[in-house]
């Protein structure tokens, strides 16, 4: 009987906290460069790395947008508001914005 105790204890918390991380990494709406994504502005790695650091550094005090939401301009301005609100480099922001932008 105790067993059985322990047993829906650890299935309820395993399925809440998996709830919880889903939740907080939903990056379903992020596309995933890929080399038709390369422009010349942007190289894969800039497109990469742009995403990684959007995605570990732009979601801490809300979701985190799709890229599709805005367009390049408003997100050169977006960027330009939040980029103090991180500690990411100048070289780190703008892998950022050619992540967002989709290098255009
Ligand atoms: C310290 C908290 C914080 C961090 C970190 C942060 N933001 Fe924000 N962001 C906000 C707040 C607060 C708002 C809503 C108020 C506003 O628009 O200023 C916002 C709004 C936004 C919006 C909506 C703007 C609009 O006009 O609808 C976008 C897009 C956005 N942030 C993108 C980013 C990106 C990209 C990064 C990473 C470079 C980032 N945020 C990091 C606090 C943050």
């Amino acid at each position: 009987m105790k067993y059985r105790y322990l047993l829906v204890i650890s299935v309820t918390l395993s399925l809440f906290f998996y709830s919880c991380k889903k939740s907080s990494t939903d990056t379903s709406s992020l596309y995933t460069p890929t080399s038709a994504d390369v422009t010349s502005k942007a190289s894969l790695v800039d497109l990469q790395q742009g995403r990684t650091l959007y995605i570990n550094n732009c979601g801490r005090c809300h979701g985190l947008y799709s890229p599709d939401s805005y367009t390049s301009t408003q997100w050169t301005g977006i960027i330009n508001n939040m980029a103090g609100n991180t500690s990411l480099s100048a070289s780190e922001i703008l892998q950022v914005t050619k992540y967002v932008t989709r290098g255009k």
